[in-house]
């Protein structure tokens, strides 16, 4: 059951066009699909034809208005064969019911809140009439639905409505007409009973474009931010790649039950709610932040995955890779750079790099998968997103745009591989991407070390780059990468320094070109010793191990023009210091004396933004600090070095900590805009050193959570004091909740703060919040804030030596794999640290996931995750 890239092939048979017929009753939804059909030039006659289903059941069929007969094809839950085709043309007429109500998985048509909705991609489709669901099947859709008018009196799908009107009996119907042939990934249906917010937006031809967002009766005055964000999105990819929308007609749905963040069904979005809704009182910065990354990541999709599709699914990488890259630059363009960077980046290291140094590891072009749900990963999306980057920085601006436009030029309407992605940039520039081509298909994360040295007396600076990636499951050897480090030299002034000549190595301005093992190069006309600030800007997505000291990092942090590295310098110096504690090799106090100087010289640095500040004050994570000390974890030892670290360093500055926190309060009213949550931001970093390094915190807490004008302040105030799980903690929790009661956006607030107290009680706790009758236990979003930030984010109590942690976790997704595959295997992910601990939690782990295994028929996402985590 195991699905291999080079075992692709094009289908016999090609899907001409499709005309659906839905009718959305209560107690059941009948499909009717006709589907115009033909075998391909090279099709021998009489080849069957296979479509795929999932849990279908046919209800009648017929070829050309002629019912068949049974020996003519065969139809099960999972595909319909028809064995002996017509040689030429032909109608295929299938009917199916679906109950949408009975659809817990949330793949295919199914009710959310009572509105009908759909999510295809990437094989839910197959679960709505049998097709042949693949990427490389594109195909004009015309869509009619009828439903009850009391019940659905909004009816929407893909591309221009043409018809609509009474259908007698309480129903009413639609007709709507997609005429961009699309996969069927793409395909979308909504009816229900929804409020909109309508606006317009006009294209660089003088085109008008009519936006609406449909949401829940009531909640309309929350979607204007994600309106707003929507049009910025149009008019930045008319400006950036000189992109424009293609139909009259764009609309987004926000549903309450949704697998994931968002999706981008041609013309018609559909959003998890927490990804639309907004306002000051309910949604903090990041929601903000968030909601305009993803309204603009699945507007991009329009050109980036819709008009230019996947081949296959092992090419997702190629639509969500490269859409990354254009949220991310979009958000650059919009805010701060610099600030997005450092947010990415540390996103990247977070998330994708444990991933891509475990049991988990895989390329973002993989070769193989037994479910494609479960390379939905930050590998694909956000290692793909670098990869693209990477482009870019070694093509330049320029060129990268050439090719991108030849992309577009060349690929318009097709479903097309990684390997033509790459071509165009090969040819639009003349550049041989042959082995930069690799990063998409070899797994791990490489890691680079540093050695230099200077002979004064030859004014020569020699600087040794060298990389490699530690074997990854199933690619035990590695290939060279070709490494584009951003770079510069610092003189002993803090300035710019210069060199006369390079040799050894590929030096082109600022960038060096690692694309050996190794590569040496020699600087002459090196007026003194410099110190080398590597990887500006974050070039490329690797470990880097370099041989500055601590005087060197800090010295970066003062000095570095590129922010990004002033901001990892002091990371690496606080990582460095806490790791080596944590392992018994406690901080001198000068050290802790020096790395305190330069944080208060960062905050009272005029120059910079509050919102770098805030990045630059934060304390390294506990998971992070984990990740960065890499095998024999004992998260114990982590939490109790970094609480003795943290305590070290704001002692002595309290006061001054104090008042710069009492300095940045946001008098303005309200607004999400990126200078004001860059006060916000440091003004909470402030508080949570405070909090976690002096005993004044809490006060402050508690009074900023009760003078709270705004989601941002409260929130923060309740969930850095729910670390330390005091008495005053708990109050400020039980309030929020009653507070808030009813709000399920703000509940998974509670959820997400309840999950990540790190006292013994919190597992209790949460099973008997999972546990209330009134828990929605079929809601992603709930689940996902309790169990996913618990497994992510509470590394003492996930990882507990006595294995509660982890049980409580598979017993968990035991329970949640038979309602919803997704989610489940999507939780059970976290157990990728396993190999990283000590022993006897690796031990305890291990023993949770093999009760798992043994006591449960798993579905096929939740075995391969498990399989994979136990091999590895
Ligand atoms: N294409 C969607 C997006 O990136 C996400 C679809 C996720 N699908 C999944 N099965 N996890 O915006
Ligand atoms: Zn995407």
């Amino acid at each position: 059951q195991t699905i291999y890239l080079k075992d692709y092939a094009p289908t016999p048979y090609r899907i001409v066009s499709v005309d659906l017929d839905f009718r959305i009753l209560e107690d059941g939804t009948r499909v009717r699909a006709q589907l115009t059909i033909e075998p391909r030039a090279e099709t021998a006659p009489g080849t069957p034809l296979v479509l795929d289903g999932d849990e279908l059941k046919l209800d009648s069929i017929a070829i050309d208005g002629a019912p068949l007969v049974l020996s003519a094809y065969v139809a099960d839950a999972n595909s319909l064969t028809i064995v002996e085709p017509p040689n030429r043309r032909f109608v295929l007429d299938t009917q199916v019911t679906l109950q949408p109500e009975a659809n817990t998985r949330l793949m295919g048509l199914y009710r959310s809140s009572g509105t009908w909705c759909t999510q295809c991609e990437p094989e839910g489709f197959r679960r709505i009439t049998y097709y042949l669901d693949r990427p490389d099947i594109l195909a004009p859709f015309k869509v009619r639905m009828t439903a009850p008018v009391a019940v659905a009196p909004v009816l929407l799908a893909n591309g221009n409505p043409i018809d609509r009107g009474d259908a007698g009996d309480g129903l009413h119907y639609a007709v709507w007409e997609d005429p961009f042939p699309k996969p069927a990934y793409l395909f979308a249906l909504v009816a229900g009973d929804l409020g909109a917010i309508t606006d317009s937006f006009t294209t660089m031809s003088g085109r008008k474009v009519d936006l609406a967002i449909y949401c829940t009766h009531g909640k309309e005055g929350e979607c204007h931010y994600a309106m707003d964000s929507l049009k910025r999105s149009m008019a930045w990819d008319e400006r950036r790649f000189g992109r424009e929308y293609d139909l009259d007609i764009f609309n987004i749905v926000a549903v309450s039950d949704f697998n994931f963040g968002a999706m981008e069904n041609k013309g018609l979005n559909i959003f998890n709610d927490r990804l639309v809704f907004a306002k000051p009182e309910t949604a903090t910065d990041a929601n903000y932040h968030g909601i305009e990354r993803v309204i603009a990541h699945e507007y991009f999709h329009n050109w980036t995955g819709n008009r230019i599709t996947c081949r296959d699914w092992f090419q997702l990488c190629l639509k969500e890779g490269l859409t990354v890259y254009r949220d991310q630059e979009f958000t650059s363009d919009e805010r701060s750079r610099p600030v997005q960077r450092i947010h990415d980046v540390q996103n990247l290291r977070t998330s994708q790099f444990p991933e891509d140094g475990g049991p988990l590891a895989h390329p973002p072009r993989p070769d193989h998968y037994r479910e494609i749900n479960n390379f939905y990963t930050t590998t694909v999306y956000e290692k793909g997103a670098e990869i693209v980057r990477m482009l870019a920085t070694l093509l330049g601006e320029v060129d990268f745009r050439k090719g991108m436009d030849l992309y577009f030029e060349r690929h318009d309407g097709e479903a097309t591989t990684i390997e033509a992605f790459i071509k165009v940039f090969e040819d639009a520039t003349g550049t041989d991407l042959g082995q930069f081509i690799t990063w998409y298909l070899q797994a791990g994360t490489p890691q680079v070390e540093v050695s230099d040295s200077f002979d004064a007396a030859s004014q020569t600076y020699t600087l040794t780059l060298s990389q490699k990636v530690d074997p990854t499951p199933g690619q035990p050897d590695k290939q060279s990468l070709l490494i584009p480090v951003r770079f510069g030299l610092i003189g002993p002034n803090g300035n710019a320094m210069s060199w006369s000549g390079v040799s050894g190595g590929t030096v082109r301005d600022d960038l060096i070109l690692l694309d050996k093992d190794s590569v040496t190069l020699t600087f002459t006309g090196v007026a003194n010793k410099p110190v080398p600030s590597l990887f500006r800007g974050f070039s490329a997505p690797v470990k880097l191990r370099s041989s500055l000291t601590q005087d060197d990092l800090l010295f970066l942090a003062r000095h570095d023009s590129d922010p990004f590295n002033r901001w990892d310098a002091l990371q690496t110096v606080s990582t460095n210091l806490i790791a080596e504690a944590a392992q018994g090799r406690r901080w001198t106090a000068a050290q802790a004396d020096a790395l305190r100087q330069a944080l208060i010289d960062t905050l009272d640095n005029p120059e910079l933004d509050p919102a770098f500040k805030a990045q630059a004050i934060a304390i390294p994570a506990e998971t992070a600090l984990g990740r960065h000390i890499g095998k024999d974890v004992d998260p114990d030892a982590i939490a109790r070095a970094r609480h003795d670290f943290v305590t070290t360093l704001v002692g002595p500055m309290a006061d001054q900590l104090e008042a710069r926190y009492d300095a940045l309060t946001v008098p303005e009213p309200y607004s999400p805009d990126a200078a004001q949550a860059g006060r916000r931001s440091l003004r909470n970093g402030l508080l949570t050193l405070l909090t976690a390094g002096s005993d004044r915190g809490a006060a402050l807490a508690a009074s900023q959570y009760e003078a709270a004008s705004n989601m941002t302040d409260r929130y923060a105030a309740m969930a850095i004091s729910a670390h330390y799980w005091t008495d005053e903690a708990q109050a400020l929790l039980g309030d929020f909740r009653t507070r808030f009661a009813g709000d399920p956006l703000v509940f998974d607030k509670w959820l997400t703060a309840s999950a990540q107290a790190p006292d013994d009680g919190v597992i209790e706790r949460m099973r008997a919040i999972l546990a209330a009758p009134d828990f929605p236990r079929t809601n992603p979003n709930r689940l996902r804030s309790l169990l996913g930030s618990f497994v992510m984010s509470n590394p003492t109590q996930f990882a507990r030596a006595d294995g509660a942690g982890f049980r409580f976790v598979t017993e968990a997704v035991a329970e949640i794999d038979k309602v919803n595959p997704q989610v489940a295997s999507r939780v059970l992910t976290g157990f990728r640290i396993l190999p990283t601990l000590e022993a006897g939690r690796r031990d305890a782990g291990r023993a949770a996931l093999d009760a798992l295994k043994a006591q449960h028929t798993l579905s096929r996402n939740v075995g391969e995750i498990l399989d994979r985590i136990l091999a590895g």
